[in-house]
This record gives C-alpha cells, structure tokens and sequence, in this order.
C-alpha cells in the first residue's frame, strides 16, 4: 500500500492561510497592535507563537504591495552575548553589505543598493547596532518602505537572550523616537516569562511594548476544526488512490479533549494517527490508532519535555505533591481537579508553585483547576501501568466508547 498522504505538520510551524487554523483575536491583536508600537508574543513551548509571529507577518505584509509593512525576522539563540551580535541577526536577514564596493544591497524591498561608507566601516568594526540605528533612520526607510509602510523587526526564540534584547529594543526604540521615526516596531516572540526577564533587565523597555500577546490553547472548536479539515484530507487523498478511509468522529471528539487544545500536541496526535492507520491498516482511523499515538507522543517525540518537566519535579521535591493532585482528579479529560480540595491537600503556597511552573492552570471561570499539558498526565498512568504491567485507565479509557461517563 502507498503511504497515506498526511498533512499534519508537528515539526513545521503553521504559517499560511490555509494551514494556520482559530486564532482571529490574536491575530487581529497583533495586526492591529504594531503600527501603535512594539508586541511580544509569549506562552509554552508548542502553544503557536512562532506560527502566529509568521502568520502575522505575512498578513502585515499583505500580497503584492497592498500591505502595510516590510518584515525582517532573525532567530536568536543562547550564544548571542552581545547587544552588536543581536543586531547582527537582524542586519544580516535585512542587507547584505559589500565590503570591497562600500555598497549596501537591500534583502527586502525593491532590491536597492546603495553607498554608504559609514555603515561598511561599522561594518568591518562589528558595530551591527549603529548600523541598524542608522537603517531605522528615514532617510534608508523611504528607500527600503516608500512613503508609508512600517518596519517590523522580529525576533522569534526571544527567550535565549531576553536581556540582551531588551537593551536592543531600547537602543534601537529610543533612537528611532529621537529621529522623529514612529513607523519601527519590534515583535518578539518567546517562552514565557521571557518578557518578564527583559522588564527585569529594564524596567523601562515595557514602555516601548504597546501590548503582550499571552498565548493560551486554541479552542476546543478550533481544535476539532483542524483536526476534522486534516483527516478529511487524508481520506480525500486516500479515495484518489482508490484506498477507503473511515474517520470515526469519536477520534476527532477525543483528540480534541487529550490535546486541550494544545496546537503541537493536535498536530503530533493527527500524524500519528495517519501513519498508525498507514503502518496497520484496517480502513478507519479510529481509538486503536489514538492509542498508539499517544504512546508515540509520551515516550518519543515529546520524551524530552516530560523528562524535564519530571526533573524539575524532582529538584524542588514536588513529585508527590503532584501525583496527590492526579488523586484527586475527576476521571476522564481534560483533567479537572477540584480546586477547594486541591487548596486543602496542598496548601496554597504549593498549588502557587505548580501555577508558576506552568504545569497547573486556572479554569477559565476559576473553578476548577486544569493541566496545561495534559500528557503530563497521561505519561504518568502510562507509566505507572507499564511497571504494573497492567492495563492503564488511559488506556480503557480510550478504547472505551466517548458516550461512556468515564470519558464525559
Ligand atoms: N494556529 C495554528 N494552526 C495550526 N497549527 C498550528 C497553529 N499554531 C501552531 N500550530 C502547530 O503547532 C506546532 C507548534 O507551533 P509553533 O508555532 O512552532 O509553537 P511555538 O513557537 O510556540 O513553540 C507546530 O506543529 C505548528 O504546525
Ligand atoms: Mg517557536
């Protein structure tokens, strides 16, 4: 049998129109956000930020030349130690310089070249934020933008460097707003509390940011959107290759729940499922396949996360604490834990603690407290089944029937 085709992307972000899915307030907020002044995007590893970052780009730069904006977008990383190396990767993904010519060649706009000799020689010197200062100026705007576009500098993985940016976006900001320049902005993208950590660095850069965009799970209406759109398209796709394909809906109502909406962890369940079908078929996509790619995500393609997540569970001695917190789980997911009961068995300074780590998060009416990882959960019934050798509750409960209380 040919492979089936899967149009899940786990390990690509999401950036087009027709495969970034939910998210219109974010990205209208976004959108909306830049011409004002600078934005940061934050949340979890695999929430979406650099998905919406693209995505925001690509709608802010619009087709052809409707758009409002020119981007440049650089990728930090944790050797970036200096102020003149952030600027670097921006100088570098924005013009190219010709040392022997003293030109400077634009990688964005209407491919201008023009001379400078002070920027070749800033150049030579490894003076990357004077150089992009001076971009910034009007002067090189109105070559790069024309009369009235704006300037998007981004930088996603913002949370390698956070203080190292937070003196470039002051730098940079600061002297934009001297030379009478309001059309840069900066957007950063990052895990959480990468912008806490630059407001630590300077109190004062807060005020260049017109608004923190905090990125939560998708809905649970967009996450069945995408995971229906997707696998309607491998049956489509299998019906060419004249393969039948049943979807069975109660995958799709289950995916939905495991996943809370988390977007990496949608994307990883749909590929696993499509290739589970692939590798053993029985022409429907169904709780078999969602089995296997549970197991796929807790021990392989997630290990890491969890594994580190556990360590640090480990280190500050709160492993007990938190599987006293899954006792008192209501079955089923996504997980609810009682949040009087959690407050009484743990005291508030640890339930605090589980917040601030990211592990717990608050219900959206406050009622109840939910995981913001729902794995992390289900790796640990996986586990503790294994070195049982029993069957795990997660595992009856997926194979169980979704009408079934278990999973209500
Ligand atoms: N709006 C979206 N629609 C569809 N898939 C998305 C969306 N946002 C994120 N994803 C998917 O989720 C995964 C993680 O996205 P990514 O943007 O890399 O997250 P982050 O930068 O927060 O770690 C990727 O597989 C990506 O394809
Ligand atoms: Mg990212």
């Amino acid at each position: 049998m040919p492979p089936l085709y899967n149009p899940f992307t786990p390990s690509e972000i999401a950036a087009n129109p027709d495969n970034f899915f939910g998210r219109s307030d974010e990205l209208n907020s976004l959108c909306n956000s830049l011409p004002q002044g600078s934005v940061a995007i934050q949340g979890v590893v695999g929430i979406g930020k650099s998905s919406l970052l693209s995505r925001g780009l690509i709608q802010m730069e619009g087709f052809g030349s409707e758009g409002s904006a020119k981007c440049v977008i650089a990728v930090a990383d944790k050797d970036v130690k200096s102020v003149d190396e952030a600027a670097r990767l921006l100088v570098d993904s924005f013009v190219k310089i010709d040392e022997t010519q003293k030109r400077i060649k634009f990688k964005i706009g209407p491919f201008l070249e023009t001379e400078s000799a002070e920027i070749v020689k800033n150049f030579a010197e490894g003076r990357h934020t004077a150089i992009l200062k001076r971009l910034v100026e009007e002067e090189f705007l109105k070559s790069i933008l024309g009369k009235d576009k704006f300037l998007l500098l981004a930088v996603d993985e913002a949370d390698k460097c956070p203080d190292i940016l937070a003196r470039l976006v002051r730098s940079v900001s600061t002297h934009a707003q001297h030379k009478g320049v309001t059309r840069v902005s900066f957007v950063l993208a990052g895990v959480t509390p990468f912008f806490q950590k630059m407001v630590s660095e300077d109190a004062g850069v807060s005020r260049f940011f017109y608004r923190t965009i905090l990125l939560k799970p998708m809905s649970l209406e967009d996450a069945g959107d995408l995971i229906e759109t997707k696998l309607t398209k491998v049956a489509d796709a299998a019906e060419l290759q004249r393969i039948s394909i049943e979807i069975n809906p109660e995958v799709i109502t289950k995916v939905v729940r495991l996943s809370g909406g988390h977007p990496h962890i949608l994307q990883l369940l749909g590929s696993h499922l499509v290739i589970h079908e692939g590798e053993d078929p029985d022409g429907v996509i169904d709780s078999k396949d969602l089995l296997g790619a549970l197991r796929q995500i807790c021990f392989e393609d997630r290990a890491g996360v969890y594994d580190s997540i556990l360590d640090t569970l480990d280190i500050y001695e709160r492993t007990e604490e938190l599987e006293l917190l899954f006792t008192l789980a209501e079955k089923g997911f996504p997980t609810h834990i009682n949040k009087r009961r959690a407050l009484e068995e743990l005291g508030e300074e640890s339930i605090k603690w589980f917040m601030d780590h990211e592990v717990l998060a608050a219900s959206d009416d406050d009622s109840y407290y939910g995981l913001v990882d729902e794995f992390l959960r289900i790796r640990l019934m996986l586990r503790d089944a294994d070195s049982a050798g029993a069957q795990s509750n997660i595992e009856r409960a997926v194979i169980r029937d979704v009408s079934n209380k278990w999973y209500l």
